[in-house]
C-alpha cells in the first residue's frame, strides 16, 4: 500500500494537497485511527491519504461531499481500498445528524472554507471526536478573500478555552490541527 502514497503525492490533481498528504497519513498511523470522517472529497487526496493509513491501522473512512467524485471512486476501487470507505453525497451539516458510529479519531474539514460554515462544522463535529483525537482544517492560508478558516478556528478556540491544543502546519495552503484534550 505504501507505494500508493508515492503515487498520491504526485497525483495530477494534488497541487494544493501534496504536502498535506504525508502529514495526514502519518498522523492517522500515529493515532492508530480506526474511524475517520473526511468532509470534502473532490479528487480524494485527503480521502486516499486516510484510506492508505487505514490499510495499516485496520480503520474506516466516512467521506461526505455535496457532489459525487467519479475520479476518487475510481482510484479507491483500483487501489483496493473500497471496502474501507463509505461515501455519502450530502451536506455535511445534515450528515452529522445521521451519525450513529460513535466517537471518531479524526475529522478532516475541507469544504466551503466560509467563516460561518466552518464554525458550524467545528461545533457540529467536535463533540464526536474522542479525547486525544484530531480535527484537521485545510486552507488556513486563504487563497481568496472569502476563505476564513483561520478566523473560524480562532473563534472556536475562544469559545472552548483549554479544551484543544492547536498546531499550524505551514504548508502552501496551510493545515490546522486541533487535538482534543482529555
Ligand atoms: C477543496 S475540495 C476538497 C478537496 C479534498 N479534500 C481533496 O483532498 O481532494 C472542497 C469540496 O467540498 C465540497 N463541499 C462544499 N461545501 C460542502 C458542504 N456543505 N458539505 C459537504 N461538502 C461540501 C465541495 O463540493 C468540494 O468537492
Amino acid at each position: 500500500m505504501v507505494q500508493f502514497l508515492d503515487v498520491l503525492v504526485r497525483d495530477p490533481h494534488g497541487d494544493d494537497m501534496f504536502r498535506e498528504v504525508p502529514i495526514l497519513y502519518d498522523e492517522s498511523i500515529r493515532l492508530g485511527a480506526k474511524k475517520t470522517i473526511d468532509l470534502g472529497v473532490k479528487y480524494g487526496l485527503s480521502t486516499r491519504a486516510f484510506l492508505l493509513a487505514c490499510a495499516v491501522t485496520d480503520g474506516h473512512v466516512w467521506s461526505v461531499d455535496v457532489t459525487d467524485s467519479p475520479y476518487a471512486r475510481q482510484k479507491i476501487r483500483e487501489w483496493g481500498l473500497a471496502d474501507r470507505w463509505t461515501f455519502t453525497i450530502m451536506d455535511d451539516l445534515e450528515f452529522i445528524k445521521t451519525w450513529k458510529e460513535g466517537p471518531v479519531d479524526i475529522v478532516m474539514i475541507d469544504t466551503s472554507h466560509y467563516y460561518e460554515h466552518t464554525l458550524r462544522e467545528l461545533e457540529a463535529y467536535s463533540p464526536i471526536v474522542r479525547s486525544g483525537g484530531l480535527i484537521f482544517l485545510h486552507d488556513t492560508i486563504p487563497a481568496a478573500a472569502c476563505m476564513k478558516v483561520s478566523e473560524a478556528i480562532i473563534d472556536f478556540l475562544k469559545a472552548h478555552p483549554g479544551k484543544y491544543d492547536y498546531y499550524h502546519y505551514l504548508t502552501v495552503h496551510g493545515l490546522g490541527r486541533l487535538t482534543k484534550k482529555g
